[in-house]
């Protein structure tokens, strides 16, 4: 029996190594985005809104690379429990709420050294001056003596940057109230690639048009916020229906009673937008849909467009529960996958500075 490849095998064989160059062409050129979520407290409809739906929304087409950002935790969390019960409540609300770690990369910051490695170095160029004009630093170091600031709070948006920059992304999707700290990112790899060599990617921001800042339910002058003071400025991705209902019904609204968004009517601005967001409906069909209708009926029909939004998200996140080791690989994988990237970029950015 001859042992000699017959043409068709040949074909066939020649087919397959174009199939496979093509394909791995087509993954390698996607652009890449990376963002973070900080393990702290409970994800809120804000973090939904402005971010989590931008990330899976971006996944299948771009190269996603989605961690915890549990290192920055510690600016604010000093519980242990409190910040392990955090990173795997959010690793699971990450996956419920539609992250698919077959398409995405996705892993804990703390798993990967190469970020405080980063981090550091980006201090060293870095001025006190820029750091302290960051708002969230201001907002949250305010009245507060100096002697009591904690210097992880004032150096956050450093290694923040080193988060990004060691992916070399394209984009970086947030929320609005992070635009700040990706500004500030850009700069610091300008001046590093200036004052050193070109090493690092200029990332650009991409926030949603829409729902870049979901204010608070209590006060609309305020964004919803995991550290709000009061659980009513916020719905919580795992609040029960009857917990929704109820802090719905409670949300400030504006004086008047027109179901109508505009500058001077911040309420129901805001409670428009999460509506549009969540059903995937303008604004304005909103306002004509209520046209005429009472805050009541607006608010109770926006309430059981929560609850059917978070219901499946809900069940997803019972059934991660009960399968913590499921999570855990796919955050080792996720590490491991990140890991070379990583430390390509630190390599280089090391030889850049001198260090080898
Ligand atoms: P964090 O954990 O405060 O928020 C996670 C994401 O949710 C967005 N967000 C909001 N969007 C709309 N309305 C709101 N009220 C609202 N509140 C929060 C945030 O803009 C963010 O996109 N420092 C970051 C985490 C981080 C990171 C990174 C992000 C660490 N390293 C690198 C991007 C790239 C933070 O604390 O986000």
């Amino acid at each position: 029996m001859s042992c000699k490849p017959s043409a068709v095998s040949c074909k066939l064989y020649v087919c397959i190594c174009f199939l496979t160059t093509y394909s791995w062409r087509l993954i390698s050129s996607k652009k890449r985005v990376v963002s973070g979520i900080t393990t702290s407290g409970e994800l809120h409809l804000g973090n939904y809104i402005g971010a989590l739906q931008q990330f899976i929304a971006l996944q299948s087409e771009y190269d996603g690379y989605f961690f915890l950002a549990d290192l920055h935790a510690l600016a604010t969390v000093h519980d242990p429990e409190k910040l392990r019960k955090s990173i795997r409540s959010i690793a699971n609300l990450y996956l419920a709420c539609g992250l698919d770690p077959e398409q995405a990369t996705f892993f804990c910051q703390s798993a990967l050294p190469a970020h405080a490695e980063l981090g550091w170095m980006l201090n060293t160029i870095s001025t006190m001056g820029e750091l302290s004009r960051m708002t969230q630093y201001k907002d949250k170091s305010a009245g507060n003596a100096n002697d009591s600031i904690q210097a992880g709070l004032f150096t956050y948006p450093t290694l923040m940057a080193a988060d990004i920059l060691l992916y070399q992304p394209k984009l970086v999707p947030v929320g609005d109230d992070q635009k700040q700290h990706i500004e500030l990112t850009r700069n610091l790899a300008e001046r590093f690639n200036k004052r050193f060599s070109e090493t690092f990617t200029v990332p650009d921001v991409l926030t949603p048009k829409q729902g870049a800042r979901i204010m608070g339910l209590d006060d609309p002058s305020k964004k919803m916020s995991k550290s709000a003071s009061s659980a009513a400025n916020y719905i919580a991705l795992v609040d029960s229906p009857e917990a929704i209902k109820k802090k719905i019904s409670k949300a400030v609204t504006d004086s008047g009673t027109e179901i109508k968004a505009g500058k001077d009517r911040p309420a129901l601005t805001n409670l428009l937008t999460i509506f549009s967001e969540l059903e995937d409906v303008s604004v304005a069909d909103l306002e004509k849909r209520y046209g005429g209708k009472s805050y009541r009926d607006f608010k109770s029909d926006l309430a059981d467009v929560i609850i059917a939004t978070l219901k499946p998200v809900q069940k997803t996140l019972e059934e991660l529960e009960t399968d913590p080791k499921y999570v855990d690989d796919i955050l080792a994988k996720g590490a491991e996958k990140a890991r070379p990237v990583a430390a390509k970029t630190l390599a280089e950015a090391k030889t850049a500075m001198g260090l080898g």
